[in-house]
């Protein structure tokens, strides 16, 4: 009666995943502002300004900061596409940079110069069949915002966040079909200068803030869903989670509870973005930890009404947790996030859990807990490449990494899920968000550059790219023979 899936969807969009800071550089070209990430300098206080104790809204003498030049795909991008196209991309996710179009988020009328930039680039993809894949806001504020509103704790956010959507939906109509409103909505619960561009003050209730910053990022967003389904009737827009699957240390059924209040701490967002309301473990949340929040008055109608068309998701790494404090000690790091190290997995050169099996139990659970089609729009391996002689990279570790995945996304697809695409974390090694490293490398392709600026910025081919090359070749049909 039912004969199985027996390959990748016909239309899968494979492809490659990145942001505009951690790219394109030129960040103060062609009328440009300068944003929270141009302010986030390499070194040990990045994660203190990432965190939200340490204003940075002026660049600092001594300081270096990664985004400044990144791998200047600004003035590369013909070269990046047409390397993604040799490898037959079907699609490819960026990111566009809100002070390229309004550098100070509050302006009158838009920078035409920044939205020339990105016409160009989406012309460039289309030239090969490559789909073009759009985070609207991937961490980067204009910095005024952050310096003169406080960022997503203000309300103001949402009447600006709408204008600028709304920008890109009418200029970028006839060329993007696919969108995303914010990249890893759930990072502002943990990284609030990135995630939100918010400073605590001092004596500030931190829960308070950011659980209203959330709420104005939700509302944010419908509104976007809205605008963008008025605007493009054919296009698609999703939310995006940082995803993960979470493992009890014991079958304690309190390891357990600890499980689930982790995974709803990370469904919370998307559960509204996608229900259309907050779930009932979140008001209760609210209740016991004094949070109020203040609501407009159409607000809870617009969540329900403006609900996400497909979830985009990262996936890096499963977690593990425990109720055992003396467990809860051996840690180890992830995306932001740690997890108590898992006695049955590895982990990557920065301490990242590798898990391809919490790959498909992620995709069914999502899956299970939406009804949504997904989109794995960012999954890869941060590993330091050696390059030898005669311009060759042997990152045998990425091929392996990405294999195992693949297999396991195979599967969920099997098991039912319905999968839209899948971008992998940097397709051409960029500037990493959490350490603002060049030496922790994702891509395919391999940029020559350091952690301290210097390199040709030249374009290497690794490996790993012929390989992902003859996976798309074939749809990946090696994962469904038997
Ligand atoms: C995700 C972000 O959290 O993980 C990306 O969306 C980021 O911006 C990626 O680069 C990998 O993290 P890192 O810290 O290795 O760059």
């Amino acid at each position: 009666m039912f004969n199985g899936i027996t390959q990748f969807p016909n239309n899968f969009l494979w492809g490659g995943a990145t942001a505009a800071n951690q790219i394109e550089g030129a960040y103060l070209a062609d009328g440009k502002g300068l944003t929270t990430i141009d302010l986030m300098p390499l070194g040990p206080s990045r994660n203190q300004v990432a965190l939200g104790n340490l204003d940075s809204f002026v660049p600092k003498e001594g300081e270096f900061y990664p985004s400044h030049e990144a791998i200047d795909f600004y003035h590369r991008y013909k070269e990046d596409i047409a390397l993604f196209a040799e490898m037959g991309f079907k699609s490819f996710r960026m990111s566009i940079s809100w002070a390229r179009i309004f550098p100070n988020g509050d302006d009158l009328t838009p920078n035409e110069a920044g939205l020339q930039f990105y016409d160009a680039v989406f012309d460039e993809l289309l030239k090969y069949n490559i789909e073009p894949v759009v985070t609207i806001c991937h961490f980067d504020l204009p910095v005024n915002l952050a310096k003169t509103y406080g960022g997503w704790k203000n309300r103001i956010m949402i009447e600006l966040f709408e204008k600028y959507s709304t920008t890109l939906f009418e200029r970028y109509k006839n060329k993007v079909k696919y969108w995303m409103t914010f990249n890893e909505i759930n990072m502002l619960l943990h990284l609030p200068y990135t995630g939100g561009g918010i400073i605590f003050e001092e004596g500030e209730n931190r829960q308070q803030v950011l659980y209203q910053a959330a709420h104005h990022e939700l509302i944010a967003s419908a509104l976007a869903v809205k605008a963008c389904h008025e605007i493009i009737p054919n296009a698609k827009i999703g939310c995006m989670l940082a995803a993960g699957n979470v493992y009890p240390y014991s079958s304690n059924p309190e390891d357990y509870w600890e499980v689930m209040n982790m995974e709803r701490e990370s469904y919370f967002l998307i559960d509204v973005q996608s229900k259309g309301e907050y779930p009932g473990y979140a008001k209760r949340f609210f209740m016991e930890h004094d949070i109020h929040l203040e609501l407009g008055p159409q607000d809870l109608e617009i969540l329900k009404k403006y609900t996400v068309d497909y979830i985009g998701f990262s996936y890096y790494s499963s977690r593990c947790t425990s109720s055992d404090p003396e467990i809860l000690k051996n840690f180890t790091d992830g995306n932001v996030f740690g997890s108590v190290i898992n006695p049955y997995l590895e982990t990557s050169e920065w301490g990242w859990t590798i898990d391809p099996k919490g790959m498909r139990i992620t995709c069914n659970q999502i899956y299970e807990r939406y009804n949504k089609p997904l989109f794995i729009v960012e999954n890869g391996l941060g590993a330091q490449d050696v390059l030898l002689e005669n311009d060759i990279i042997e990152d045998d570790y990425r091929i392996e990494y990405l294999d195992s995945h693949f297999a396991e996304i195979a599967e969920a697809i099997k098991d039912g899920v319905e999968i839209i695409g899948y971008t992998s974390w940097g397709p051409v090694d960029l500037i990493s968000n959490g350490t603002g490293e060049m030496k922790k490398r994702y891509g395919f392709i391999y940029v020559d550059k350091n952690n301290d600026g210097s390199g040709s910025l030249r374009r290497i081919r690794k490996k790993s790219f012929y390989w992902y090359k003859e996976i798309i070749a074939d749809n990946g049909a090696k994962y469904f023979q038997k």
